[in-house]
């Protein structure tokens, strides 16, 4: 039997029943779909190229301070001229499926008319996939607004919502031919209330309300667009992709650390999960808003008949996950630096949750201080099935899970990276152990394809399976990237 690095204690007072021992071979369902995804501003590069102009992370990446090293996406991964060749890595790695990102600074410079250029870059990325028999797998929103509509004020800005789903038609009439599955967003919670509210991320506003309206137009945007892409495509597969956490309170028996659990999932999970799924805001959380004075911003920002646009019918629903967090009314002994999403200080993002703390606990952590909980993945995958979607028939999918580890690269130029390998590992068997007790998961992205561009880090945080030596553009399949690939090829973990 082998020990692995990560193997992790059960978060405090959560049993781990019945999780698939680390030494066992594990065989996923049949048709269990096998990926790795990316975004567009973390990996293109070209940033200004073939009329592409600025996003609002071009814009945030200026700003002193706001990002590591000053790094930006000018050039990233060069993956806008090198996609054919990292089109094949992927057919070399037997993925079943290619999640990616269009930039809507690229296809709609500034917000302004449709440009051809964009369009084709993407068109010729689908061809390539196609022609190696990799599912495309398209994103139309991951974090890069086109700055020219944040100037008008972004997503606090009801209009943008509309401007969205006029882009994903856009992007729908020029692949819809030949892409079948669509995303709507990914992790609007970042792109909201990280974003608008804590300042860690582009556009980098510190504001309650800004945040909480930036929610809702974001959650509106989705609707809008999935009811005008099924106009358009009756028989696509289309979905969002949230990310989701386990809050615990540190002393379950301590109703005020309860409680604290309770605000962190109503504005973290809930706060999307159920308008987009039950076409209502959770009343707890609209209890707790009102409590700190923000109901207006709610009855302004919400008119009549939004909910039932914002959950219109999906058939997936993508889960992005990376840990869970202990929580509680106490401040801790020691602050887990990692609980910040970035390395300044920012404000909270959470609306109504003054006084909640993140407590540290004995976990291993990765290069981000983030803490391994792969028994979290389990809860978050048979919660949402039991709660949300198993009911109405909409599939689970795993779009995104990783680590970001240190890399050392050997005098042969190898990265024998056992520790990203064992953190994919033990959420891989996490996912069995959630399909095991019922929820119907269909597949996994590796997050990510190649090292990138990790936003406020920089490339300071290596993510990839593959990584990239931003001096060269070289790519080498780091150990991880070479087990997944038999994991993926084979539909088995092995021991
Ligand atoms: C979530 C985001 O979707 C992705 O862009 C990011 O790089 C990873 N998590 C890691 O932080």
């Amino acid at each position: 039997t082998t020990t692995h690095p990560l193997a992790t204690a059960p978060a405090p007072g959560v049993p781990l029943a019945e999780a698939t021992p680390p030494d066992a071979t594990v065989r996923m369902p049949d048709g269990f779909l096998w990926g790795a995804a990316t975004a567009a501003y973390q990996i293109e590069g070209a940033a200004h190229l073939d009329g592409r102009t600025d996003s609002i992370w071009d814009a945030f990446a200026r700003v002193p301070g706001a990002v590591v090293a000053g790094d930006d996406g000018e050039v990233a991964c060069d993956h806008y001229h090198r996609y054919a060749d990292d089109v094949a890595l992927m057919a070399g790695l037997g993925l079943g499926t290619y999640r990616f990102s269009t930039s809507w600074s690229r296809v709609r410079p500034d917000g302004g008319p449709v440009n051809a250029k964009g369009l084709d870059f993407y068109s010729r990325l689908v061809d390539e996939l196609l022609s190696h028999e990799i599912l495309p797998w398209v994103t139309l929103y991951h974090w890069d607004l086109p700055q020219a509509l944040e100037e008008h004020g972004g997503w606090t800005n009801r209009d943008t919502a509309y401007r969205f789903a006029e882009y994903a038609a856009d992007v729908h009439d020029a692949l819809g031919d030949r892409v079948g599955v669509w995303t709507t967003l990914n992790e609007p919670w970042c792109s909201s209330f990280l974003s608008y509210t804590a300042g860690a991320h582009a556009p980098g506003r510190r504001s309650r309300e800004a945040g909480l309206a930036a929610a809702h137009h974001l959650m509106l945007g989705h609707g809008l667009a999935t009811a005008e892409l099924r106009r358009r495509a009756p028989s696509a597969n289309l979905g969002i992709t949230l990310n989701l956490t386990v809050a615990d309170p540190v002393d379950p028996s301590d109703e005020r650390d309860r409680d604290a659990a309770r605000r962190i999932d109503a504005q973290f999970n809930r706060v999307f999960l159920d308008p987009i799924l039950r076409g209502a805001y959770p009343a707890d959380l609209l209890t707790d808003l009102a409590e700190v004075g923000l109901d207006g911003v709610v009855d302004d920002v919400v008119h009549d008949g939004d909910l039932a646009v914002v959950s219109t019918p999906i058939d997936t629903l993508g889960v992005n996950y990376y840990h869970g967090e202990a929580v509680s009314y106490r401040a801790p002994e020691r602050e887990l630096h990692g609980s910040a999403p970035v390395p300044r200080p920012t404000s909270s993002p959470y609306p109504a949750a003054d006084g909640v703390h993140v407590h540290p606990r004995p976990l291993p952590v990765t290069d981000q201080d983030w803490e391994v909980q792969p028994e979290g993945l389990t809860r978050v995958l048979t919660r949402v099935h039991e709660e949300y979607t198993g009911e109405r028939g909409i599939a689970l999918f795993v779009t995104e899970n990783g680590a970001a580890y240190d890399d050392v690269v050997g005098a042969d130029g190898s990265v024998d990276d056992q520790d990203r390998l064992a953190f994919v590992d033990l959420h891989l068997r996490a996912i069995h152990d959630a399909i095991t007790a019922g929820a119907d998961v269909r597949g996994y992205f590796a997050w990510s394809l190649l090292d990138n561009y990790e936003w406020a880090w920089g490339y300071s945080k290596r993510f990839g399976v593959v990584r990239v030596d931003y001096e060269t553009q070289e790519r080498t399949v780091k150990a991880s990237g070479r087990w997944y690939a038999d994991v993926a090829r084979g539909n088995v973990i092995p021991p």
